[in-house]
């Protein structure tokens, strides 16, 4: 069995950033540091993350690909993953004001960010043209309308295609096919209709087309075919800018393995160019999973456990759907282990069991722990980097839990932690 501590210890280093190591006594340390010495300082739960796996994942995109890479700032933003996007001179996606206010504030320059969302209020969108975002990516009839009427000087956009495409993924995260809430609908003809309606008003400039088919998705023949979906596209219109979206998938458990980052470049690279598009149309690429899942991980402190005999074992950890809604919103799996001795035997089943008071709080069903559980040590779910802390909540007033980086071993804390005074800071 290829299990953490199973007799001879093999750990699943795909699950986790290129700085991880196991000291001899078996304890987890990234980049150097020991989780212990991290809980000590800030804290359980707490999120860490790489930054040097951030970093080497952007520069092996930007390397692979003959386009250009925005980094999604939806998967996971702070201030400080702004400021690795600008010193890395990649791009970024927003798809709110709110990210739009960030990247700012991690300076990123306004001309590198593309604008997105189904729903932008025209209030954004006089905030995105004022500070001149780099594209809007205009999503629908109603949003052209009103972009058009709020500016003299023309804007340079792209608009948003559903391509059709059936990506393997998730229901909630698939966004390409017909029946969607985003974008021009290029089977129903909305699409061409889009781009006429473009061509007949001044202020709007169309540079190019965006589309996006899902998040999560391991299969590459996704991205060709809707490479050739869109291409089709651009190529009747002679357009010079197309954005493919992001959606690479990445391994959250063992026996699970996606294709890399070059992989995904490289294969849309040579899709485009099979269909006549290299060197006519500027490509971009907007991974955000793929960047900063398996950079970051999550330790959590073993609380109380409870065995309910021939039924189930639980552990429950001081976080839960809180810090980490995916189990629950899309029946995510997660590996979970003991951080301080991964050499330890890894065979009897724990469900690991949020705080919150939801049966359904379940982080990971029937997980392989040791056997002797102790209170206060901590346990580790790899590849939280991503969705995680971006979706986090403060549902049952659990505050947020702190944020470190760890880049060339040292250690820094990039967001705090809410405190009490925090779960009351808004109240009027
Ligand atoms: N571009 C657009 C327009 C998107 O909507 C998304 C993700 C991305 C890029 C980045 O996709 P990625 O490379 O991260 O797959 N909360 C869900 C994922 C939602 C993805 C939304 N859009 C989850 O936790 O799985």
């Amino acid at each position: 069995m290829d299990r953490v501590g199973a007799g001879r210890p093999r750990i699943p280093t795909h699950l986790f950033s290129s700085t991880m190591t196991v000291r001899s006594d078996g304890h987890l340390l990234i980049g150097g540091v020991a989780a212990r010495t991290i809980a000590e300082e800030v804290g359980t739960p707490v999120f860490v993350y790489d930054e040097d796996h951030i970093r080497a994942r952007l520069r092996e995109a930007v390397a692979a690909f003959s386009g250009t890479i925005a980094y999604a700032s939806k998967a996971f933003l702070c201030r400080a993953m702004a400021e690795i996007v600008a010193e890395e001179g990649v791009h970024l996606d927003a798809a709110s004001m709110g990210e739009i206010y960030v990247a700012l504030q991690g300076g990123v320059s306004p001309a590198k960010i593309v604008f997105h969302g189904n729903n932008k209020s025209t209030r954004e969108l006089e905030y995105a043209t004022s500070i001149g975002v780099g594209r809007i990516v205009v999503d629908s009839f109603d949003e052209l309308e009103r972009l058009n009427a709020l500016t003299q000087e023309p804007i340079d956009i792209w608009l948003r295609l559903t391509p059709g495409i059936e990506a393997h993924t998730h229901e909630f995260i698939r966004t390409g096919q017909d029946d969607s809430k985003f974008g021009f609908n290029v089977g129903n003809g909305d699409a061409d209709r889009a781009v006429q309606w473009v061509a007949n008003h001044r202020n709007l400039r169309l540079r190019g087309l965006h589309s996006h088919i899902g998040s999560q998705i391991f299969r590459l023949e996704s991205f060709s075919e809707e490479v050739e979906v869109v291409a089709e596209f651009v190529q009747r219109y002679q357009l010079e800018e197309l954005n493919l979206g992001g959606g690479l998938g990445v391994s959250y458990l063992e026996e699970e393995t996606a294709p890399s980052v070059v992989d995904w470049v490289k294969a849309v690279d040579q899709a485009a160019t099979r269909l006549g598009l290299a060197g006519e149309t500027k490509l971009f690429l907007e991974p955000g999973r793929a960047i900063v899942a398996t950079a970051g991980l999550t330790l959590y402190a073993v609380g109380t456990r409870k065995e309910i005999p021939g039924i189930r074992r639980y552990v429950s950890i001081d976080g839960g759907m809180s810090d980490n809604p995916r189990p629950v919103l899309y029946g995510s799996g997660y590996a979970v282990y003991a951080a301080e001795r991964l050499f330890d035997l890894h065979d009897e089943e724990w469900s690991v069991a949020g705080k919150h008071c939801e049966s359904g709080d379940i982080i990971v069903k029937d997980g392989l722990l040791p056997r002797d559980l102790r209170l206060g040590e901590l346990l580790v779910t790899p590849v939280t980097g991503a969705y995680g802390y971006a979706m986090s909540s403060n549902y049952n007033k659990v505050p947020r839990p702190p944020v470190v980086f760890i880049g060339g071993g040292v250690m820094r804390v990039v967001v705090r932690g809410e405190t009490l005074d925090d779960l009351v800071r808004l109240d009027a």
